[in-house]
């Protein structure tokens, strides 16, 4: 009877990691078992995971799929980095944690280094990072038409020029449609069954002028590539976000970024055309500095160099 309500009262109900969890599953319109293939998880992990029982494990694959991450607390690829590196800046040691958590110092190793419950990560962030909460979901920046279309404005020649000009031809576009002018010798398109996401990015040149309406997402698996060796250089047209403490604190250490000056006229699904209501960067990963030199020569703008 006692161990019932004890496990009961631990469970994070209330917990914002929990609560936002199944809010962005049925934002994308999934059921639970959509989110557990997603995941590789059983349906049954994904309804204990929205009552805040079982593994952190489960959670971390859950949020990887939902593309669901929180600021508030560092930086880290996963949650489970996010709270060793909060630990760290505070200066709070292990036994000092278990302390102030109630946890044992195995517990809280075992969550630093991606395991432990749900519940174990919930207890730690309250003592560490309180005020943790979602990183808001990214948006399309295109005022109007549906999000297919939003997402779906392909590089004009104009803009293409240049970029051939300074970085030579196209290996790889991982992001493809068969109706963008942008050349490349392979093209991951969605409708055949690629998906630029999972694949492995391979070739001399990549180019990614991806969905902005999952701008982080796309940059951070061009730099996944990148550090990979899959590809010597990539470049990504994307809008001037420099809000993410991942852009100041990698990207701003692994690329070098263009800042155009003017915008581009995109080109749409009906074959019309746009420019941005917003600004535009180039992120280049691997350039050389003659690679950089030729594009400054054709393209107004400035380079910020990676430290
Ligand atoms: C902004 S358009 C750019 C097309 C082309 N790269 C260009 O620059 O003209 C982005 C395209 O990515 C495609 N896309 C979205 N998610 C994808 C994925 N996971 N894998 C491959 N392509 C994807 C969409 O079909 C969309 O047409």
């Amino acid at each position: 009877m006692c161990r019932l309500i004890l496990l009961k009262c631990d469970r994070p109900r209330r917990h914002i990691l929990i609560e936002v969890i199944r809010a962005a599953r049925k934002a994308k319109g999934w059921l639970q078992r959509s989110l557990a293939a997603r995941a590789a998880v059983s349906s049954q992990a994904i309804y204990r995971l929205e009552r805040g029982i079982g593994s952190a494990k489960t959670m971390e694959a859950a949020a990887k799929a939902l593309d669901y991450r929180l600021t508030g607390v560092a930086p880290g690829r996963t949650l489970a980095e996010q709270l060793r590196n909060r630990r760290v800046k505070q200066k709070v040691s292990i036994s000092s944690l278990a302390k102030r958590t109630g946890l044992s110092p195995t517990t809280i190793s075992a969550v630093e280094n991606g395991g432990g419950s749900i519940a174990s990560v919930v207890r730690i962030l309250k003592v560490l990072a309180p005020k943790a909460k979602r990183r808001a979901p990214e948006r399309a920046y295109w005022g109007q038409g549906d999000k297919e279309d939003r997402d779906s404005r392909f590089t004009p020649e104009e803009f293409m020029e240049p970029v051939y000009a300074a970085f030579g031809d196209i290996d790889l576009d991982p992001c493809g449609h068969p109706s963008s002018p942008v050349v490349a010798t392979r093209r991951f398109i969605l409708g055949n069954g690629d998906d630029g996401l999972r694949d492995a990015w391979f070739g001399r040149f990549v180019y990614v002028n991806p969905p902005f309406s999952a701008q982080l997402r796309w940059l951070r698996r061009a730099h996944e590539q990148w550090r990979m060796g899959n590809a010597h250089t990539i470049a990504c047209l994307v809008p001037a976000r420099t809000d993410s403490a991942w852009f100041h604190e990698t990207l701003r250490a692994d690329a070098d970024v263009y800042f155009l000056q003017g915008r581009v006229r995109f080109i749409d699904l009906r074959g019309g055309s746009q420019a941005t209501p917003f600004s535009l960067m180039l992120v280049v990963f691997g350039a050389t500095a003659e690679q950089k030199e030729a594009f400054a020569a054709t393209v107004a703008g400035f380079w910020m160099d990676r430290k």
